[in-house]
């Protein structure tokens, strides 16, 4: 990795303000391989230097991906006037860094949702063009049969005419279904069942590409993406589920 400036590796990692930075190298609580950091304007490797801050070690890193369980009640915003964004649930470090959700799920919709500060990832996550399978564990009143996965398979046509991509429908019992789907529409995993008359009484996002959502994270709960699943995500692998 490059050489980067000390301010802007600490406040990259949400540590400080740049303000609050200078007055910590001013202080002298700043260190770089045990040596006092003198000026803000210092460069080092962030990967090969131990940056600390009082006796803190930075966590730096270009970028941030983070898998969260979103819990029912929470939008897939940074910020909204009526109700509680996502990114209210991360700490206060990581709310300082510009994380933003990487593709929404509808407020009462649970599950993997990732977020991020890398604008080019966003958008080849969401653009169906890179053909990252997104897979939905879904409860609905109704009864699901083989005629629905046939509809999925070969493109649902919604109530409002719209057509959906190839999807595919795994029915676990006859009202329970994993819906994988390459594509974002409005509600479309909803929109999709209710198309075929079932209303989804339950959603949740279990996999993004071949990544699927720790069992481990209880709703709210989040953790940084390893550098494998990071590279599981444009894979083109789908989730074992
Ligand atoms: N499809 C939906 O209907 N809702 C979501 O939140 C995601 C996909």
């Amino acid at each position: 990795m490059a050489e980067i400036r000390i301010d802007r590796i600490i406040t990259a990692s949400g540590f400080a303000s740049r303000r609050e930075v200078a007055a910590l190298i001013r202080q002298g609580h700043v260190t770089a391989d045990g040596v006092t950091v003198r000026s803000g304007s210092e460069k080092y490797d962030p990967q090969c230097v131990d940056i600390r801050v009082a006796g803190e070690l930075i966590d730096y890193r270009e970028h941030r991906y983070i898998m969260m369980n979103k819990p029912a009640g929470y939008v897939s915003a940074v910020t909204d006037k009526r109700d509680a964004p996502v990114t209210d649930l991360l700490d206060s470090r990581l709310r300082k860094i510009g994380l933003f959700p990487a593709g929404r799920l509808d407020k009462e919709t649970e599950g993997f949702i990732l977020l991020t500060d890398d604008g080019d990832f966003a958008h080849r996550l969401i653009s169906p063009k890179s053909c990252v399978e997104k897979v939905y564990y879904a409860e609905v009143e109704g009864i699901l049969d083989e005629t629905d996965i046939n509809a999925f398979a070969e493109g649902v046509i919604l109530r409002d005419g719209t057509r959906c991509l190839p999807a595919r429908l795994e029915i676990l019992s006859p009202d329970t279904a994993l819906v994988a789907v390459m594509e974002g529409k409005y509600h479309q995993v909803r929109r999709m069942l209710a198309s075929r008359g079932n209303t989804v009484k339950y959603l949740k996002r279990v996999s993004i590409g071949g990544v699927v959502l720790d069992s481990t994270l209880g709703p709210g709960e989040y953790r940084d993406l390893t550098d494998t699943e990071l590279a599981l995500v444009f894979s083109g692998e789908h989730a074992d589920i």
